[in-house]
């Protein structure tokens, strides 16, 4: 063989084969759940240049795309719309060859985001062996994680996957994220069709590493390297290369990483990345993820008991935009659990991870079934003063609906100013005189005659006992959230 002809063979046996067969991306596998209709799920992957790869699924329904051509290394096809249920064979299949994916359902996606709050493991909240023995009872809830990896650069996949998608089993669940997997469970309790949760989160990391530069940019934080994470740094490895999968929503818990780092930019940046993560996920979806797709959040639960610093309950407030709840105008579509009632004294984990995290979820449930789904008369939202009047020695704060209280002598507080207050100002305890239905009466004696130019609820790292803080939906259900006022 001449030199030239050699030189062509190897090139031609490479463009057929060399090692090169098609394959799919990290994140799709036996037993995924693939986004439901009305969206379409899109599938991609690798696999030699100039191939043709045909997608089909069978099961109850039989479907099959026209071939697409591997191009630059990556084929892609978005799946006509599929109604949830399943189980679906998956066959990707190609001149070299042929995958088959098995047990695949549809349903919804929910991407599980954040720090530590959000990575906290099933096998560590209350009662967990009785929550992972109800594994099996789920078989449609699935679980998918993925490893702890950095990089300095947008990556198109995963580096690595840490649980590929399962059926659940109490092995499986006790490593995943408690707070993910309870708020599938709990949803599926309600929707009754397949449920995929993806988890990507990592603890003590701030906003920062997990927003583009273009959110960053948003904020005027210039991208910065050597805080807690470099800026960027998850979103490349962990978030980036999800885009291009169809989800419905999302759910996020953190911020406590942010008390210390750019704690004054959260109410921007945290507000950004919702929004960069939208569009993000809706463009590398080719338009099938919702441009608004639902978030929903953890609002900060608790770290020192007696703790006079300021610093949760202004994350707090920065979580919503500095309006003290979710949906508000700056941040559509969002909703939130209220968590600053459910301190954990003893937490082995430490006072910041406490470990009822079945109240986390099942309160994120109740907004997700209201913004997510739009289910009517759900009531998710705490009690939140609609108006405040001053009177001689006392102010009413009216509440938006019926409330529970229980009294207390310092829950609210009152700034004693004529101006402004600000962040030197004198906040004194503002003891509760009494409540009728949706109404609390507050003394303002502690301000002795002067001037009051502010009022604020809860407005303590650990404000009050689990469960036990002094107001709450009639109910009892709901927390009212923390507010400040002047
Ligand atoms: C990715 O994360 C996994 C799990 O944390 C780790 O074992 C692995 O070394 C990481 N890979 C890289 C390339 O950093
Ligand atoms: C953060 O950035 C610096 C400077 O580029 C780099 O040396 C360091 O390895 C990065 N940190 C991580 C965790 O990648
Ligand atoms: C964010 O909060 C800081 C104080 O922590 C305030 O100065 C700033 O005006 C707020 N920005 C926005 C966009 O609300
Ligand atoms: C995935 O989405 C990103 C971001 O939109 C895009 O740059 C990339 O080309 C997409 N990859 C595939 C395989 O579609
Ligand atoms: C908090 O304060 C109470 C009352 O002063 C005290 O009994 C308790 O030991 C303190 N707890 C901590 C963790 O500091
Ligand atoms: C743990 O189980 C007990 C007994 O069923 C129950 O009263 C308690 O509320 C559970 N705790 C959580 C956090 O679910």
């Amino acid at each position: 063989m001449s030199l030239r002809l050699r030189a062509l063979f190897i090139l031609t046996a490479c463009l057929l084969g060399c090692d090169a067969k098609v394959r799919l991306a990290s994140y799709y596998g036996d037993h995924m759940v693939l986004q439901k209709s009305p969206a379409r799920a899109v599938l991609w992957g690798y696999g030699p240049e100039g191939a043709h790869v045909t997608v089909s699924l069978s099961g109850p329904i039989q479907l099959r795309t026209s071939p697409v051509t591997v191009t630059k290394g990556i084929w892609r096809v978005t799946l006509d719309p599929v109604e949830p249920g399943g189980p679906y064979m998956l066959m990707v299949s190609s001149e070299s060859n042929t995958i088959t994916l098995k047990d695949v359902l549809f349903g919804d996606i929910w991407v599980c985001g954040g720090q530590s709050n959000m990575q906290f493991q099933t096998s560590r909240v209350f009662n967990a062996s009785s929550e992972l023995a109800l594994a099996p009872k789920y078989p449609h809830v699935r679980p998918f994680q993925a490893a702890l990896n950095v990089s300095e650069t947008e990556l198109p996949d995963l580096v690595q996957v840490q649980i590929p998608w399962s059926v659940p089993t109490a092995g499986v669940m006790s490593e995943f994220s408690a707070v993910c997997w309870l708020f599938g469970r709990y949803l599926y309790d309600v929707l009754k069709y397949p449920i995929g949760l993806v988890e990507s989160c990592w603890g003590g990391t701030p906003v920062e590493a997990w927003s583009s530069s273009r959110a960053l940019q948003q904020c005027k934080l210039d991208r910065m390297i050597g805080g807690p994470r470099n800026d960027s740094i998850l979103w490349n490895s962990m978030i980036h290369p999800l885009l291009n999968m169809t989800i419905y929503g999302a759910i996020w818990y953190q911020g406590e990483a942010n008390t210390d780092y750019h704690p004054n930019q959260y109410n921007c940046s945290f507000p950004a990345m919702i929004d960069d993560w939208r569009m993000a996920f809706h463009q590398g979806s080719g338009g099938q993820t919702d441009p608004d797709f639902p978030f929903g959040f953890v609002q900060l639960s608790t770290c020192t008991k007696n703790s006079t610093s300021e610093k949760y309950p202004d994350i707090r407030w920065h979580q919503t935009a500095d309006t003290g709840f979710v949906p508000n105008s700056r941040m559509k579509k969002t909703f939130m659990a209220v968590a600053l009632d459910l301190p954990d004294e003893s937490s082995p984990y430490g006072t910041i991870h406490p470990r009822d995290k079945q109240d986390v979820a099942y309160r994120l449930t109740l907004g997700a079934r209201a913004v997510a789904y739009n289910q009517k008369h759900v009531p998710f939202l705490g009690p939140f003063p609609k108006e405040i009047l001053r009177l001689p020695n006392s102010i009413i704060v009216h509440y938006d609906q019926a409330i529970s209280v229980t009294s207390s002598k310092d829950i609210y507080e009152i700034c004693c100013s004529k101006t402004a207050c600000g962040l030197n100002s004198l906040w004194v305890p503002a003891p509760i005189l009494s409540w009728v239905s949706a109404s609390v009466r507050i003394s303002t004696a502690s301000c002795k005659g002067s001037s009051i130019a502010g009022l604020r609820y809860a407005w303590k790292d650990w404000p009050c006992d689990f469960k036990a803080c002094p107001v709450y939906s009639a109910n009892k259900v709901l927390p009212a959230p923390p507010f400040i006022s002047n």
